[in-house]
C-alpha cells in the first residue's frame, strides 16, 4: 500500500503570530499530514520580537497540535522547502490587497522549482482585516489585543512593554577611589 505522507511549509515574519495565523495553521492541518511553521530569519527587516523568542512564542502557542513543528529558515523559501521534504508552500489570503504580492510570490516560486506547490487559504471572516502589524500598532496605543492574538503572545506584548518602560538603571562607571590625604 502506498501511503503518501503530504508535509507542507507555514512560511512567514510571525513577529508575532496572531488568531489569523493560527486559523490558517489549523486549516491547512485538515488538509495535510505535517505542517512546518517556519519564520523567515531577516537581518533587513527590525523585528519587535527576535527569532528565538518568536521560535518559544510559537512552541507555546502550537503546543497542542500534535503534526506542528516549528523551525526557521534564511535564504530561498523553496531551497527551504525541499531541504525539509515539503512538497506544499501555504499561505493565508485574506483580502484582495494581498492578492498581487501572493501572486508574484507564488509564480517566482513556481519559477524557482516547478515541484513545489503554493496553497492559499482564507481565513474565517473576523480576522480578514488581521495582521501583525496592527497587533503591534494597536497594543503600542493601548488597545486591547486579547481576541486577536493567543494569550502567550499577549503576556510576552505585555512583558516587552514593562521593559521598555523601566530599563534597567544604567550602571555608572566606577571612578578610582582618591587617596586621603
Ligand atoms: O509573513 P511575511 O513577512 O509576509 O512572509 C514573507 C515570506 C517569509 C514568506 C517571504 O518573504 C519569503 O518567502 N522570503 C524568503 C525569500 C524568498 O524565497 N524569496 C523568493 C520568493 S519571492
Amino acid at each position: 500500500m502506498n501511503v503518501r505522507h503530504t508535509r507542507a511549509v507555514f512560511p512567514g515574519s510571525f513577529d508575532p503570530i496572531t488568531n489569523g495565523h493560527l486559523d490558517i495553521l489549523d486549516r491547512a492541518l485538515k488538509v495535510f499530514d505535517e505542517v512546518i511553521v517556519a519564520i523567515l530569519v531577516n537581518s533587513e527587516k527590525q523585528a519587535l520580537f527576535s527569532v528565538a523568542e518568536r521560535v518559544e512564542i510559537i512552541r507555546a502557542a502550537c503546543r497542542s497540535r500534535r503534526r506542528v513543528r516549528v523551525d526557521t529558515f534564511s535564504g530561498l523559501l523553496v531551497d527551504y522547502a525541499v531541504k525539509a521534504g515539503a512538497s506544499v508552500i501555504v499561505r493565508g489570503l485574506r483580502a484582495i490587497s494581498d492578492f498581487e504580492y501572493e501572486f508574484q510570490m507564488a509564480l517566482m516560486n513556481r519559477r524557482l522549482d516547478p515541484s513545489i506547490e503554493t496553497v492559499f487559504m482564507m481565513p474565517a471572516e473576523s480576522y480578514s482585516y488581521l495582521s501583525s502589524r496592527m497587533v503591534k500598532e494597536v497594543f503600542r496605543l493601548g488597545g486591547d489585543v486579547g481576541a486577536l492574538v493567543p494569550p502567550v503572545v499577549e503576556k510576552r506584548l505585555r512583558e516587552r512593554a514593562a521593559a521598555l518602560r523601566s530599563p534597567l538603571p544604567a550602571t555608572r562607571p566606577r571612578l578610582p577611589r582618591r587617596r586621603k590625604r
